[in-house]
């Protein structure tokens, strides 16, 4: 058996934990010849809850699961850790401002990065799913200068798969057959899903929807359905929101030609350096790589610039705030 891969998750208590350590013990996420040993970090009073979930791992029989830790301790969850996947997060809570609630977060992910930087494994990997998730990763990447920025990631693969699913069904195509979907900008509403990037059956998908769809019911729809399944659900996205985390950390590791992923900008497109901003993607040797000489249209232009905007925003704001 080789040695088994450490994989700490945060917030592992909470619901998005609870659909996506069964997908990691079972060899989703790395591979079915992958073991690996699961970190479960919990504030205090949640371990207890978090002990439950360990017991139904274990249940599972898991073949590849080679052990659980749980633990509130920064130190004993990133020890040695390969794959960190950062879900626990302040939620907004009624009345609280912007501010407080990016000071909330920094509170949490400035210290998580620097146990990263002081304690995880030389190939660590990171994804940031608390939100607000770009923001998050771009504090606790600033905590963690040892660390090779671009191992810093956010997640924007639910709103790329949200696009998949709602052009797959408005053309009545399998989602296998769309290639090249892109989500640009921040995983908030303001992100911008590119239908003029994305191809099916090797025909510009713009050029097969209407505009008016493209612009009022595609757009709207994919950056408002975390709204729309709290709406429906009475609880935020969690079953999907663990799949996509599986799906970006597989792609990661295990390479990929065409995805979306919020990486550490290195300027392409326009965007500031060093923003954490969601581009079109491939994964080459374990390693993202932004995908260059995608045409980007005025409309498309238009609408990158506001959701890189509201990045800078927040950047300006937590740096304002002391946090990076
Ligand atoms: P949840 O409230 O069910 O669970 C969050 C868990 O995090 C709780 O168990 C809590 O005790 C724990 N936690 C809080 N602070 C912590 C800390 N400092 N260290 C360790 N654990 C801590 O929330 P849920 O539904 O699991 O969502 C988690 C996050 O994911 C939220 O911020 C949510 O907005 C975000 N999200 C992001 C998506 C994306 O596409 N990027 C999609 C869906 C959710």
């Amino acid at each position: 058996m080789p040695t088994p891969v450490n994989v700490t998750v945060t917030g592992a208590a909470g619901q998005i934990g609870y659909a996506l350590l069964f997908r990691i013990a079972s060899g989703q996420l790395l591979g079915p010849d992958v073991p690996v040993r699961l970190r479960l970090l919990e504030i205090t009073p949640a371990l207890k809850a978090a002990e439950g979930t360990a017991m139904e791992l274990e249940d599972c029989a898991f073949d590849l699961l080679s052990g659980i830790d749980i633990t509130d301790d920064l130190k004993t969850a990133f020890d040695g850790t390969n794959v960190a996947l950062l879900v626990g997060a302040r939620p907004r809570s009624a009345g609280m401002e912007r501010g407080d609630l990016l000071e909330a977060n920094g509170g949490i992910f400035g210290p998580q990065g620097k146990a990263i930087n002081d304690h995880a494994a030389g190939d660590v990997r990171v994804l940031v799913v608390g939100n607000p998730a770009n923001t998050n990763a771009l504090i606790a990447q600033q905590h963690a200068p040892d660390v090779p920025a671009d191992r810093f990631t956010a997640m924007t693969r639910l709103d790329h798969n949200r696009a998949l699913s709602q052009l797959s069904a408005k053309l009545g195509v399998p989602v296998g057959t769309i290639e090249k979907m892109t989500i640009w900008g921040n995983h908030s509403a303001t992100q911008y899903p590119d239908l003029y990037t994305a191809q099916v059956n090797g025909r510009s998908a713009a050029e097969q929807v209407e505009e008016s769809w493209l612009k009022d019911t595609f757009i709207p729809t994919v950056a408002k359905r975390g709204a729309a399944i709290i709406e429906a659900r009475g609880a935020s996205s969690a079953a999907s929101a663990a799949n996509a985390a599986v799906d970006h950390v597989h792609d990661w590791v295990n390479g990929t030609d065409w995805t979306s992923s919020s990486v550490v900008s290195d300027g392409s497109y326009g965007v500031p350096e060093g923003l954490i901003c969601s581009f079109p993607c491939r994964s080459v040797d374990g390693a993202w790589q932004i995908i260059q000489g995608v045409e980007i249209n005025e409309f498309s232009r238009g609408k990158i610039d506001a959701s890189v905007q509201e990045l800078t925003d927040e950047r300006d704001a937590v740096r304002q705030l002391g946090l990076i």
